[in-house]
Order: C-alpha cells, then sequence, then structure tokens
C-alpha cells in the first residue's frame, strides 16, 4: 500500500473571551504520496488550522490526522505567507539553519543549502542578507529552506499571497519546475482558484466555517505542465464549477 495523509472527522476548536469558535468540524479527506493537493476555502474557514493540525503544531480537539504507511516517523515543512528569514542570517544560513536541528554538520549543512539555493535560481545570492532581496527571492529562500529538510510533507499557507501578479506566475511555474524535477507530496492553500487549478493533482474546496470539505475536483491535466495549461477549455470549465461553490461564502462576507 502506497503512503498518505488521512484527516479523518477532524474538529478544531478554539476557546476565546467571546465564546468558543468552531474553526474546523467534520473534516475528511486524504493525500497520497507525491500527491499536490490545493485547498481553496473562504477567508477564515480554518485553512491556517488545518495545515497547523497537521504540522503538529496544534491539537485536534476532536478526529485526527495520520501518515499511514511511510517508511519512517513522516517530517512536514511549511512554507507561509511571509517568508519569516532571519534577518541577522545570509541566505544561505537561513536555509542551512534547519538542518542544524536535525543534527547534520556544517560542511554537509552548507553544500545542501548551496545546491537547494540552486534549485531555487538564487545560487548568486547565498551570501546576501533578506533584506537584499525582492519579495519573490524571499520566498524562494523561504522554499528553499522547507525542502533542504527534505520533508515528506510539504504544507504551504498562501505562498504567493502577497507577491506581484507577475513575481506570482514566476513562482507558479518555479513550484510546477520542482514536482516535476523531484515528485514531492505538497499541500497548498490558496485563495486564488486558477493557481489552484493549476498547480494541483486535485482540488479540496472549503466551507465557510467550521471548515469541512465540500468537495474534491480532479484536475485533468498531466505532468509535467506549464503555465499554457491555464488556456485549456477544461479548466475554465472547472474555474467556474469552483467559483460555483465559493460564491455564496464570498458574498456574505462583503455583506
Ligand atoms: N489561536 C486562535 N485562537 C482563537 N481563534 C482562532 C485561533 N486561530 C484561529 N482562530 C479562529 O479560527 C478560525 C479559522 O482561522 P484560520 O485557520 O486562520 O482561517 P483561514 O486560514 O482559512 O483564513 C477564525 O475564525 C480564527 O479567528
Ligand atoms: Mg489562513
Amino acid at each position: 500500500m502506497s503512503a498518505s495523509l488521512v484527516v479523518s472527522d477532524l474538529e478544531r476548536r478554539f476557546a476565546s473571551s467571546r465564546g468558543d469558535v468552531l474553526a474546523l468540524q467534520g473534516m475528511n479527506f486524504s493525500v497520497s504520496q507525491n500527491e499536490f493537493v490545493c485547498l481553496v476555502g473562504p477567508s477564515g474557514c480554518g485553512k491556517s488550522t488545518l495545515l497547523r493540525l497537521i504540522a503538529g503544531l496544534l491539537q485536534p480537539t476532536h478526529g485526527q490526522v495520520r501518515f499511514l504507511d511511510w517508511p519512517s516517523e513522516p517530517l512536514c515543512a511549511m512554507v507561509f505567507q511571509v517568508p519569516g528569514l532571519f534577518p541577522w542570517l545570509s541566505v544561505a544560513d537561513n536555509v542551512a539553519f534547519g538542518l542544524e536541528t536535525q543534527g547534520v554538520c556544517q560542511a554537509q549543512r552548507r553544500r545542501q543549502a548551496k545546491d537547494m539555493l540552486g534549485r531555487m535560481g538564487l545560487a548568486d545570492f547565498a551570501g546576501h542578507y533578506p533584506r537584499e532581496l525582492s519579495g519573490g527571492m524571499l520566498q524562494r529562500a523561504a522554499i528553499a529552506r522547507a525542502l533542504v529538510t527534505g520533508p515528506d510533507v510539504l504544507l504551504m499557507d498562501e505562498p504567493f499571497r502577497a507577491l506581484d501578479a507577475q513575481t506570482r506566475l514566476l513562482m507558479q511555474e518555479d513550484m510546477l519546475r520542482l514536482c516535476s524535477e523531484r515528485p514531492q507530496t505538497v499541500l497548498f492553500v490558496t485563495h486564488d482558484i486558477e493557481e489552484a487549478i493549476l498547480l494541483g493533482d486535485r482540488v479540496l474546496v472549503m466551507s465557510s466555517r467550521p471548515g469541512r470539505i465540500l468537495a474534491e475536483v480532479s484536475v485533468p491535466l498531466g505532468r509535467p505542465r506549464d503555465l499554457t495549461g491555464r488556456s485549456h477549455p477544461e479548466i475554465e470549465e472547472l474555474r467556474w464549477q469552483i467559483w460555483r461553490m465559493l460564491e455564496p461564502a464570498a458574498r456574505l462576507s462583503q455583506a
């Protein structure tokens, strides 16, 4: 049997001074090893909470997250909307940082960080400091920092949201290239329906809070793929299908 991540009947409730907030409830889905799954849903529906539950940064109030049939204890890495690099470390040292906690020796850390920066097109910026990089470069460094640890599951929380439209296209191309070079299990949260379809093998559509899965949509694009996938007529139809599911919640949030 192949490895998978299985989320069953997941619930997370938060206590707050204004009463309990039920962020997620009755959430069920699974992700297979090397599958790229995108998650779209209204703002506040529990997407970030879900990723934190999967990463083990939060505990569920009910239900469970299970990693089935992985050869060893699976490692998760996260990429956030804000790159969050340490300003006092060079780009290479930022990327190497996660390896230090894994007990990798310094020479090996340097080598792996350099290789990973090369894969992300940042070889010439290894010695630069975060303040010297553009928004897109910072986010590429953040992805390098996540990937260098060799995570079994990469959790990405709206990683391109803060970038301008053109940089976002370049980042989407980078993600497609990275995953065709080396398959990777990815759970990618985005508010952009087109991005979800373009990157994902499957798109999970979430309800408004308490978040649960409203629908799972398979993307009929093969791999390797590139950005031209977006002009495929079937993709246009999928875009509308997903938008029709999200529209009521989007309208309510404007009311
Ligand atoms: N630590 C927390 N304490 C209280 N409420 C929280 C906490 N984290 C998230 N929430 C609430 O849970 C709901 C889902 O939040 P979040 O997962 O950030 O949504 P999304 O990422 O989909 O926008 C929101 O109503 C949010 O206010
Ligand atoms: Mg969020």
